[in-house]
């Protein structure tokens, strides 16, 4: 099968297309047949090799670790899923990713399709929606009524934070720059602030803050937080110090894949409540994924950058 790989850790160059063996199913897993799939900060830092200790991966790797498709054959032991359907997951983080035509994953990691999104939606999702999930509802426990700070609110992560934030009743604050303001009130936020032009400390105190920004941003987040809220970040370990300083709970999440939380996203893509934001449509080539990558790496993309593997004539 065609796979666009890295055979070294480096720049943009790096990124090949090559011809790799077609994953065979375990009897837990389904074979995928890849439509579309997603670009996530994760794939370009991988391929600079920043995150090698943490994934001591084998050469060549298959970067990015979102997909939509179709399954094309099952395990012995899946019980879940049938030849034929639609699904999108967030598989394992493994050296065999979905810059390929083909993936092998754990029937427990992947979840149906919503009936009324295309593959090149379903694909921006699982990563960026999953984290969005974990960090409000697991880990912050987000309630009608919270009031929240959702930094880089236009981001993969960023943008299904506003709307499941909103969906759950929280009355929502979201950051960006001037280029993300309407965006950011066109996904739901009740209110926008400027990073570059205005002050965090005149936009009140919260229960919650999402940072996916870390530094700078991070500090300052501790200051507007209610006694007893939450910062949950997904780029930094907060200061535990600090948050026992002011009495709140602080940490660090690494997003885990999961069928079962995926599909409660789909659904709500299905009932309206949520919608992926698309960024950019680029194809299945070298060229495509080193285009995807400069957009990524530029840190100012708006909502996700998707990649078609198997053109959607319908689009
Ligand atoms: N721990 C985990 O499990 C996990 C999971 C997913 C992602 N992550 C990490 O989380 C980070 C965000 O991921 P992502 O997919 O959302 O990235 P992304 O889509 O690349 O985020 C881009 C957005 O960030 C905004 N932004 C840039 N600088 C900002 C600032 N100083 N303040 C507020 N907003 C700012 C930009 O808005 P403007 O264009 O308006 O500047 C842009 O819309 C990445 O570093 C990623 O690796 C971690």
């Amino acid at each position: 099968m065609k796979a666009i790989v890295i055979n070294a850790y480096g720049g943009r160059d790096q990124l090949k297309e090559y011809e790799v063996p077609k994953p065979l199913p375990k009897d837990n897993e389904v074979l995928i047949k890849i439509h579309a799939t997603s670009i996530n900060p994760i794939d370009w830092k991988v391929r600079e090799g920043y995150l090698k200790s943490r994934l001591p991966f084998h050469f060549p790797i298959i970067l990015g670790w979102d997909a939509a498709g179709v399954v094309e054959r099952v395990g012995a032991k899946v019980t879940r899923f049938e030849v034929g359907d639609r699904v999108f997951t967030r598989p394992a983080t493994t050296e065999r990713g979905t810059y390929a035509e083909y993936i092998a994953v754990d029937e427990a990691h992947v979840a149906p399709m919503p009936k009324n999104a295309t593959f090149t939606e379903a694909a921006a999702v699982p990563l960026a929606g999953l984290t969005a999930w974990q960090s409000l509802v697991e880990f912050a426990g987000l309630k009608k009524g919270d009031r929240v700070l959702i930094h880089g609110g236009a981001g993969g992560v960023g943008s299904f934070a506003i709307q499941i934030a909103k969906a759950k009743g929280a009355e929502v604050t979201a950051t960006g720059s001037s280029q993300s303001a309407e965006i950011i009130k066109n996904l739901g936020a009740d209110h926008f602030l400027n990073y570059v032009t205005d002050s965090l400390s005149d936009a009140g105190e919260f229960d919650v803050v999402l940072d996916t920004i870390g530094g700078k941003t991070q500090e300052e987040s501790f200051e507007v937080l209610k006694p007893g809220g939450v910062l949950v970040s997904i780029l930094q370990a907060p200061d535990q110090e600090k948050a026992k300083a002011k009495n709140v709970k602080a940490g660090l999440i690494w997003m885990e894949p999961n069928g079962k939380q995926l599909e409660e996203l789909g659904k709500m893509i299905e009932d309206g409540r949520l919608k992926p934001l698309i960024d950019t449509v680029l194809p299945f080539s070298e060229e495509g994924l080193k285009k995807a990558h400069e957009r990524s790496e530029s840190g100012h993309a708006k909502g996700k950058i998707v990649i078609e593997v198997v053109k959607d004539e319908t689009r």
